[in-house]
């Protein structure tokens, strides 16, 4: 069965080194730790943490984050064994095109893009949010009919609009800018973490979890799968609370996966790519559950203001003027995510349509920049859109469902691909094969179960129009299908391909 058809490492490798189509290897380990360390840390700590502790979980969210960084480390560990044995652009759906066929292939790719552009889109929101609160403390106001929240957002739109002419000029610039801002950024995360803990009131600790209530939020569609398929009582707080709040808390360890997506533009891929994934999750890990210690020990929990949580709780205990540290540190830091979620994305766009399922003529690398310049435009464009006419507060649980997804079907693969190609260099292995990737994809699932009923009619649209796309166009149009109708290998198609685009 075509849908079944696998396209071979060695073939992803190759098409690599294509004409027109080379991506600049210019990256190191430590570059691939910083981009991680940028895209992680974000909208998830800087404005979801203090959501969640205050709908969900109360002090216990410090647990939340525990399952999540499980949950992360061990399809980090996947993603690490993937990114080493198929140095290819384009992440978990280049992984899958090699060892689960090409229709999973699809609904990766097609997953990662909902993860990326989605994601993008509601940090570029939680940006403007914090913009707007950084001008206000210095004395700029700015209009309420552009402002977050309204129906168009200017600073969401005028900010993708500058990262996207930044990713068109090159990626080792992009890298650049990335380094700065991403101190900038671990500099407001300790200092909270440092400022804050003088300030840790135990007393804020009791009750560590907070006994379990009928919950408004949580009603409806809006509660999570899980209560419904076992008729379970919709509740927040509590031991369910602590798992819908890692489900929620999940939104801020997004982005490891994504340096596997630059896999291409490393110079030592094999040895890089697992220590850059790896390093930066764990970094990120301590960091969070830091954070989240001493925002619920500064304030309880029921107080605990939900839109700009690190600012507030820095004012209830009179140090206002660190608020103004904050959202600058907020502002800057989360310039870095947006910006690197959609490098993801252009290049999971580009890794699709070089093998011809989304149209080849994408995969064009501009000679001068190095970089996919039509993708980055449309991707960029869509993302502008999205960012400044959504209402915010929407779009988030179905980035985690997106990416959860993709973890498990990474996950799956594991085993598969040992199985399948024994004989690969594999230069990092997943220990405790195939007990360790299985456990990982039932967390994943799991944690998917735990979001909203609401999340998933809207994945479950997405996905139709995703198998849309593939039936009607992607299958017929496939490198490996055009190639197998004219009788030759795809790797022999490739070497035309400059001819053909
Ligand atoms: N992990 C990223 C954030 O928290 C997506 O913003």
């Amino acid at each position: 069965m075509s849908v079944l058809r696998t396209k071979t490492i060695e073939q992803s490798i190759a098409e690599t080194d294509e004409e027109g189509h080379q991506l600049k290897k210019r990256l190191s380990a430590l570059d691939l730790t910083v981009f991680g360390i940028g895209v992680i840390i974000g909208a998830g700590i800087f404005t979801v943490t203090g959501k969640a502790a205050a709908q969900y979980a109360g002090p216990a969210i410090v647990i939340s984050f525990v399952i999540g960084a499980v949950c992360c480390g061990l399809a980090a560990l996947c993603y690490a064994e993937f990114a080493s044995t198929v140095p290819v652009s384009g992440s978990a759906y280049t992984f899958s095109y090699a060892s689960l066929g090409e229709l999973v292939a699809w609904i990766i790719g097609w997953d990662l893009l909902l993860e990326l552009m989605l994601g993008a889109s509601v940090v570029s929101q939680g940006w403007s949010e914090y913009a707007e609160l950084f001008l206000g403390k210095i004395g700029i106001t700015w209009p309420a009919s552009l402002a977050p929240g309204s129906h168009f957002d200017l600073l969401a739109f005028l900010l993708v609009a500058a990262l996207t002419t930044l990713i068109a000029i090159g990626i080792k610039e992009s890298m650049r800018v990335n380094l700065v801002l991403v101190g900038l950024k671990l500099f407001i995360v300790l200092f909270v973490i440092f400022a804050g803990i003088g300030y840790v009131k135990t007393s804020n600790y009791t009750p560590f979890i907070p006994p379990s209530v009928k919950g408004q939020s949580s009603s409806g569609l809006g509660a999570p799968l899980i209560q419904l398929l076992f008729g379970f009582q919709p509740a927040t707080f509590g031991v369910l609370g602590i798992v819908a709040g890692a489900s929620i808390v999940f939104f801020a360890y997004i982005g490891f996966d994504v340096v596997a997506t630059t896999a291409e533009e490393a110079k030592n891929p094999q040895r890089d790519l697992p220590r850059g994934i790896i390093a930066s999750l764990a970094i990120c890990t301590v960091l969070y559950i830091a954070v989240a210690l001493v925002i619920t020990g500064m304030v309880r929990y029921d107080k605990i203001d939900e839109k700009a949580a690190l600012a507030s709780a820095f004012a209830s205990v009179g140090k206002g003027g660190f608020a103004t540290i904050i959202a600058a540190g907020a502002v800057a830091g989360l310039t870095t995510v947006v910006m690197t979620l959609m490098i993801g994305a252009t290049r999971v766009v580009f890794a699709m349509s070089r093998d011809w399922l989304l149209p080849k003529r994408l995969a064009r690398v501009n000679h001068k920049t190095g970089t996919p310049l039509t993708i980055t435009i449309a991707i960029g464009t869509a993302v502008a859109l999205i960012a400044s006419i959504t209402p915010i507060g929407k779009l988030e649980e179905m980035v985690n469902i997106g990416t959860l997804a993709a973890f498990t079907l990474v996950s799956i693969a594991i085993p598969l691909l040992r199985k399948r190609r024994p004989d690969l260099k594999r230069a990092f292995k997943v220990p405790g094969n195939p007990v360790v990737p299985i456990f990982a994809a039932l967390v994943c699932f799991y944690l998917m179960l735990n979001l909203s009923v609401e999340t998933w009619l809207r994945f479950l649209i997405w996905m139709v129009l995703g198998f849309g796309v593939y039936f009607f166009y992607s299958r017929r149009n496939s490198r490996l299908e055009v190639a197998d109708q004219e009788g030759v290998d795809a790797m022999e198609l490739g070497e035309t391909a400059g001819d053909r685009v």
